[in-house]
């Protein structure tokens, strides 16, 4: 260890975090969501910052206020925060941890849809672009380290190993979400790499964060 990197053993790196959900217009006033507090992801990027990385949080519409020491970045839509995620780059550390929303409409009407005799509108939808599978994609800006998110309501391990493989990135932290998880303070995951399964237990998701950035400065001590 370097003399005095032992409190900020993530000096000199660059991280980039997405948390929170995306927002998908219909309409100038209504959307497609998913549920995510961003409670989570603010927090790993804090964690991140306090061990000395220097952190670009893309985040979408949450009620929280940007942690200490991070420069955040403001989008509603997944092609949005895709976009932010990308002008991030390149970085070391990749942290997607964002509920984006897997469809968006397909043509986004320019003003309010009116209800009327006809009966509701048929949306049509098609699917956004994989984000993390993006940034996972080998290239000259990939990340070092890119770790994604699995919010399964079921076979939490097994889901989350078959997006490790089919995103491409090198850690899945799995998230079930049946339990009491979205804007709880409290998360239990399982961290999911190509060799092995830790679960971790319940704790707040501070902790959860700390222990995280903390493996985070573990790998890049002594790569695996
Ligand atoms: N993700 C992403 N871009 C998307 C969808 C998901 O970057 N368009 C990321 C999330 O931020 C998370 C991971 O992929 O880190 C897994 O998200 P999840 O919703 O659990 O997986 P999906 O691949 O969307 O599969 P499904 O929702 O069908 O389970
Ligand atoms: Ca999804």
């Amino acid at each position: 260890l370097l003399a005095g990197a032992g409190g900020r053993p993530l000096a000199g790196k660059r991280a980039v975090v997405t948390a929170g959900p995306t927002f998908e217009p219909i309409d100038p006033v209504r959307g497609l969501t998913n549920r995510s507090s961003g409670k989570q992801g603010y927090a790993i990027a804090a964690a991140l910052a306090e061990l000395g990385a220097e952190v670009t949080l893309v985040s979408g519409p949450t009620a929280l206020g940007a942690p200490t020491g991070v420069t955040r970045i403001d989008v509603e839509s997944a092609l949005e925060m895709q976009a932010a995620t990308r002008s991030a780059l390149p970085a070391d550390i990749a942290v997607l941890s964002a509920a984006v929303a897997d469809w968006r409409v397909d043509t986004i009407a320019g003003g309010k849809i009116k209800k009327g005799p006809g009966g509701p509108p048929t949306l049509a939808l098609i699917e956004n672009p994989d984000i993390l599978a993006g940034v996972a994609a080998p290239g000259p800006n990939r990340p070092a380290l890119v770790i994604g998110f699995a919010a399964e309501t079921a076979d939490l391990e097994a889901n989350a190993r078959a997006k490790l493989s089919r995103k491409g990135c090198d850690w899945i932290i799995g998230n079930d979400v049946s339990d009491d998880v979205f804007g709880s303070d409290g998360n239990a995951v399982l961290l999911v790499t190509a060799d092995r399964t830790e679960a971790w237990p319940r704790q707040s998701k501070t902790a959860i964060a700390r222990a995280v950035a903390a493996r985070i400065a573990d790998h890049f001590k002594a790569p695996e």
